[in-house]
């Protein structure tokens, strides 16, 4: 195949960017995206040119790293994958894609294609977490009985890889997709409700000041989530809300 890629390039968070076009040949469908760009800086290198610099860790859809908004969707065409789960079978030979990083205030491009999300880190750090007696008096885990559908509903929002897709999708740049999942992943279960009250309103607060939008119920996020995080997260999360900021 024979594309066009136009890239967005930006030395550092404090210079402009623009947008560069590069032609390329002798892509395979059988290619992830990532392999493509892989290409694509080895002839840059080759000619002396620097390499474009993009994020990715594992390459199989689990570290939430290859954050790339291509032809202006978070991680591409396809629904339910991440960036390096996309293969080039997906473009026909002749396309025009367009390339960028994941826009949002909170999330300051690096370089390139790469964004600081360590909002993301600090909202975690605001309350998503249990804490555990670790001094020789904890409980087996299992010695708790969870219903089933509560354990499946949170493991299913732990299934958020932290990517950032839902706030590139969203017009607001929310981020309540990410912080509803990491809130329900531990008010769904007994060992999670003991700081649930404080849980919800440090993370939300974190959310608020790290300057992400608010959401407006479009459910752009839910579309684009490559792990199929359901918006009735952000339900969940609002209702948790509502009863700590009630209970004051
Ligand atoms: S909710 Fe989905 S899109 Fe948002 S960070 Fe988690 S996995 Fe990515
Ligand atoms: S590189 Fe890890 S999810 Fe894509």
């Amino acid at each position: 195949m024979k594309l066009t890629l136009k890239i967005w390039r930006q030395e550092n968070k404090d210079t402009k960017g623009k947008m560069v076009t590069y032609p390329i040949d002798g892509i395979e469908g059988d290619m992830s995206f990532l392999e493509m760009l892989d290409v694509l800086n080895e002839e840059l290198v080759e000619k002396g040119e620097e390499p474009v610099e993009f994020d990715h860790d594992c390459r199989e859809g689990i570290c939430g790293m290859c954050s790339l908004q291509i032809n202006g969707e978070p991680h591409g065409p396809n629904r339910h994958i991440t960036t390096c789960q996309l293969h080039m079978r997906s473009f026909k030979d002749g396309d025009t894609i367009v390339i960028e990083p994941f826009r949002a205030k909170a999330f300051p491009v690096v370089k390139d294609l790469i964004v600081d999300r360590s909002s993301f880190d600090r909202i975690q750090q605001a309350g998503g977490y249990v804490s555990v007696n670790t001094s020789g008096n904890t409980i087996d885990a299992n010695a708790i009985p969870v219903n089933k559908h509560d354990a499946d509903e949170s493991f299913n929002a732990a299934t958020c890889i932290g990517c950032g897709a839902c706030v590139a999708a969203c017009k607001n740049a929310s981020a309540m997709l990410f912080t509803s999942a990491k809130v329900s992943q531990y008010a769904l279960l007994p060992q999670g409700r003991i700081e649930a009250v404080d849980r919800v309103k440090a993370m939300v607060r974190q959310m608020d000041e790290e300057g992400f939008g608010n959401c407006s119920n479009t459910g752009a996020c839910e579309i684009e989530c490559p792990k199929d995080i359901s918006l009735e997260n952000i339900a969940r999360m609002n209702r948790e809300y509502l009863m700590a900021t009630t209970k004051g």
